[in-house]
């Protein structure tokens, strides 16, 4: 039966598109391509040898999803679509809350009116807030400081609850550390819009030429180096952990699972890795912290292994490889057709 996957032509959504492809399984891409290319479709034609079909839609369109779903004959949803930058969020919340929580309600109703059960759906650490402990685990309270974290707070109660309605869904809801990376082809990769908020694709465009200098936010963290520390997790791995899940999502009423590698990085770290990967120096200068920003937090993978048999198998040395064959190959994102 076939997986719809919304927001299915993004960075995350492409990778996981591949992988199931490559499963044997039918996918249906559902997206409004704001932040994502057409030319995506293309790219995983090329690495999988097929196309996957693909309905450009807005989630928040009940009618539009209700026959897609039907007329793909959907056993499953990857909920991936909608907006994810903290900094847009704080300046425009309305929007994330209309298409981050709205649409993930709208989702919902409209795989109960049509008798798809299974949800997976794509959440983030940025749920937990600053750890009172680390490694987090799934356990740790939930206090996000940004209208992004708090969309996706909300958007996993409202599955939650609709998990136990009269009219049941079966949910997965994965916690996404930082996925960076790319497929090993260099076809699909991360092609964010305008100057990038994020560090890896930030220092791409720095080892690439297109800027001149990589700032780092703070040096005063209480770190091994006085910089941020994250999990960086391979969004190959990450599509994995998707696939995991769709295979068990049935076997509870809901499940919360980190993906993550359970290993932290600094920024300094990173940087120096993607030096070696590419032969390219990144030249840095350190700025003001940024605000919101956390010091230091990584995950505990040990739910990931003993629910979904998931680990990430791919470290930072494979991350920094990637990431730099993907922009060398694609200087201009997927405008290099
Ligand atoms: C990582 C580290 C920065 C850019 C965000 C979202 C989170 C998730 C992943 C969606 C930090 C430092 C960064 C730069 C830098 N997205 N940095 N210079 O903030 O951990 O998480 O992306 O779910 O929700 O919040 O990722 O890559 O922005 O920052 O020094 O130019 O790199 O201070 O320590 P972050 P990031």
């Amino acid at each position: 039966m076939t997986v719809m996957i919304t927001g299915g032509a993004g960075f995350i959504g492409s990778h996981i598109c591949v992988e199931l492809i490559q499963a044997g399984r039918k996918v249906v891409i559902f997206d409004n391509f704001c932040n994502s290319h057409p030319e995506v479709i293309n790219r995983i034609r090329r690495i999988t040898g097929t196309a996957p079909d693909a309905v450009r839609g807005d989630v928040r369109d009940v009618q539009a999803l209700i026959s897609a779903l039907s007329a793909h004959g959907c056993s499953s949803v990857i909920h991936l679509a909608g907006l994810k930058s903290v900094a847009d969020s704080v300046s425009n919340p309305a929007e994330y809350y209309d298409c981050n929580v709205v649409g993930t309600l709208r989702l919902s109703q409209a795989m109960q009116q049509t008798g798809v059960r299974n949800i997976v759906f794509s959440s983030s650490a940025t749920v937990y807030g600053e750890p009172d402990v680390l490694p987090l685990r799934e356990d740790h309270k939930l206090a996000p400081f940004s209208p992004y974290g708090r969309t996706k707070m909300l958007a996993e109660e409202l599955l939650g609850d609709m998990a136990h309605s009269q009219s049941p869904l079966n949910v997965a809801i994965l916690r996404y550390f930082n996925p960076v990376g790319c497929h090993e082809s260099g076809l699909i990769g991360e092609d964010p819009n305008g100057i990038p908020n994020n560090l890896m694709p930030h220092i791409s465009r720095v080892a690439i030429g297109q800027l001149p200098v990589l700032n780092i936010y703070g040096n005063d963290y209480p770190t091994s180096d006085g910089t941020g520390i994250r999990d960086y997790v391979h969004v190959v791995d990450l599509a994995a952990g998707h696939i995991a899940a769709l295979d068990c999502v049935d076997r509870q009423r809901v499940l919360k699972v980190n993906l993550g590698t359970g290993q932290g990085t600094s920024v300094l770290e990173l940087v120096d890795a993607y030096t070696r990967a590419s032969g390219k120096m990144i030249p840095i200068t350190f700025a003001p912290r940024r605000l919101g920003d956390i010091a230091s937090y990584y995950a505990s993978a040990e739910l990931a292994a003993d629910v979904l048999g998931w680990h990430a198998k791919r470290g930072i040395a494979e991350m920094c490889r990637d990431a730099w064959n993907w922009q060398r190959k694609n200087p201009n994102g997927y405008l290099d057709q």
